[in-house]
């Protein structure tokens, strides 16, 4: 009896111990990931200034919303041409990375509709909150909208038909990291549409950080995993250059 009672204290005991060891575990293991979360936080990747070769632009501020919206635009670009060659149909999904307020959004939201979405993706709450204002004025739902971050558009995998980026990809100061996550979102057929001033033109009124070149992009794009698919040189100031996936390309260390 008195030898039952000592094995079940030293039982006890034991459990108890064994408690407190997977608590302190436990502990231990959240303050590492809460510690690992702070440094991810604190620590995003450097931004570059240049890039192979180029300049980088600074991200145009939402103060510039009218800017976007000007009526020369259309005689600039030719908004209507330019969204022909992304051949986009009804049920595609679509990103519009640096939206800014949806110039592109909502035109495209009206190509895919009814049964596909657009994604409009910035780094400015402003930007999106001015879109998603829009969006309930003129009540359009096909259109999600995403707060990025500088090094991460927050997209799904595999998910994306066409990316357009106009006038957007110059701005980057995390290209790498941004073109290895717009590669991973897309589908293995998807394409990048890229649009940027033409840097080989000294007639586009653009301030040259706003422009590139052809050469470059292809550069800076094969460097990165996609190759060249097609293109549309028929635009008044712009380079129109698809993009799609590069299956052989290995990244480097
Ligand atoms: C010159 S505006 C163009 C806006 C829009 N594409 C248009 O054509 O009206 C560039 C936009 O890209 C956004 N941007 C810059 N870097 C970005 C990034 N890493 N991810 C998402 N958006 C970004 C800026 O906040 C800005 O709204």
């Amino acid at each position: 009896m008195c030898n039952d009672r000592i094995v079940s204290r030293w039982a006890m005991l034991g459990s108890i111990l064994i408690v407190l060891f997977v608590a302190s575990v436990s502990a231990v293991h959240a303050q590492e990931k809460s510690a690992d979360s702070k440094v991810s936080k604190q620590n995003p990747p450097r931004g570059l200034t240049s890039y192979m070769g180029r300049r980088v632009a600074l991200p145009m501020s939402y103060h510039g919303i009218p800017w976007l919206n000007r009526p020369e635009r259309v005689d600039e670009e030719k908004p209507i041409e330019m969204l022909e060659q992304l051949r986009l149909q009804n049920g595609m999904t679509i990103c519009d990375m640096g939206s800014g307020d949806g110039y592109y959004t909502f035109k495209m939201a009206s190509l895919v509709a009814p049964k596909g979405r657009v994604i409009a993706v910035d780094i400015q709450p402003e930007m999106l909150q001015a879109l998603s204002k829009r969006m309930q004025e003129v009540k359009v739902e096909n259109i999600d909208t995403v707060l990025g971050e500088l090094w991460d558009p927050k997209l799904e995998a595999s998910s994306l038909d066409v990316v357009l980026m106009v006038d957007v990809y110059h701005e980057f100061s995390h290209p790498v990291q941004m073109l290895a996550a717009i590669r991973k979102a897309l589908k293995p057929d998807g394409v990048i549409a890229l649009v940027e001033f033409r840097a080989e033109d000294p007639t586009v009124p653009i301030k040259p950080e706003h422009k590139m070149t052809k050469a470059q992009a292809i550069k800076e794009y094969r460097a990165n995993g996609f190759k060249l698919v097609r293109e549309y040189d028929k635009l008044p100031q712009q380079h129109l250059m698809f993009f799609g996936r590069d299956e052989e390309w290995q990244p480097k260390d």
